[in-house]
């Protein structure tokens, strides 16, 4: 609907700078909310406030006045960043989490929108490449991963709690590997699609790449246009159980690398460093629900959408 207002946190960031980008070609008035601008371009939002939403007083100032909620806000990075920085994302998260709900609540906002994680899934379900594609319900018995994960799956109930308790509706996706252009891709906060271009694009015409793990590792991969359109379709949906949000094509990292090897049209080869952290050993997402939810699934091939983000981190190393 139209005029309506809405706040985006974390909207210097990634996703939610694109979210902003969305909403405003749907003609929303946006407030976009975060501790720093977005790195590559200006923000379209109507209003940007650099606010630090650990702070509860910021989050009650975020959330005034707007019908909407987004909260995209959150301290992370790619694997070598969760793993080594655990209390830090722990106590971050949480605080902001709460504090935007319980503002929320007292605005009586509309609709409050949560950003979860695949890695909310139980480590048991994920210890061979070959992964069963990871359904809803497996969240439970929880075994999340360790600190980025509890803390995501702690706040997806404390959204059912504001539901159930306050009558907050509320909107929870579980995202797999959001990767495309304007996403972080070097300075240890990256994820696997940008490290890999980056590396690739700083390659020479025959070189070799440093590849974390032996490369047999899996996943599945979500172009950035799906996942500002998924959730905007959830959000549009009477539906307020976490989703998951991503595609359900599931690679190897060696595949992800030989992929942006052929798109950069170079010669590269692959050295494994075993010592460096890889995560669950493989992970994808069923789809099924999301299917049934939306009517609509994630279309961006993994070939397209890299080659966009390819294009985009090579062009930003040229600067
Ligand atoms: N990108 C993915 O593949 C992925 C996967 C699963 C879940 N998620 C979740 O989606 C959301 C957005 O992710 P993203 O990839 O855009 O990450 P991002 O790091 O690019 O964006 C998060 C933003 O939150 C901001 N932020 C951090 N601490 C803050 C604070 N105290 N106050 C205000 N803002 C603060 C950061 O500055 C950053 O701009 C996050 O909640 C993330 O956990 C992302």
């Amino acid at each position: 609907m139209k005029g309506k207002k809405i706040l985006v946190t974390g909207a210097g960031g990634f996703i939610g700078h694109h979210l902003v980008k969305y909403l405003k070609k749907k003609d929303y008035w946006v407030r976009g909310v975060d501790i720093k601008h977005p790195e590559f371009e200006s923000s379209e939002a109507d209003e940007f406030e650099l606010l630090d939403l650990r702070q509860e007083a910021n989050a009650f100032k975020a959330a005034g006045g707007v019908e909407q909620v987004y909260n995209l806000a959150a301290n992370m990075g790619g694997i070598g960043f969760i793993e080594t920085h655990k209390a830090e994302i722990v106590r971050d998260n949480i605080l902001i989490s709460l504090h935007m709900l319980e503002a929320a609540k007292q605005n009586k906002v509309s609709k409050f929108f949560y950003t979860s994680s695949a890695c909310i899934y139980p480590g048991y379900k994920q210890d061979s490449p070959n992964v069963t594609p990871l359904k809803e319900e497996d969240a439970y018995p929880a075994d999340a991963e360790d600190g980025y994960g509890w803390e995501k799956l702690y706040t997806e109930r404390a959204c059912r709690h504001y539901q159930e308790d306050y009558g907050l509706p509320t909107y929870t996706v579980r995202f797999h590997n959001i990767y495309g252009p304007l996403g972080t891709y070097d300075g240890g906060r990256e994820k696997s699609p940008a490290a890999i271009c980056r590396k690739v694009a700083l390659a020479k015409k025959e070189d070799q790449i440093e590849v974390w793990g032996d490369g047999n590792q899996t996943r599945s991969y979500c172009y950035i246009d799906d996942c500002v359109e998924g959730i905007y379709r959830l959000m549009q949906s009477d539906y307020h159980q976490p989703l998951n949000l991503g595609r359900d094509r599931m690679v190897t990292i060696n595949q992800l690398v030989d992929i942006v090897t052929n798109i950069s049209g170079k010669k590269i080869t692959k050295r494994y460093d075993l010592t460096k952290p890889q995560g669950v050993r493989g992970r994808n997402s069923d789809n099924t629900k999301l299917r049934n939810v939306l009517k609509w699934e994630p279309k961006t091939s993994l070939e397209e959408g890299l080659v966009h983000t390819y294009k985009w981190i090579k062009g930003q190393l040229k600067v």
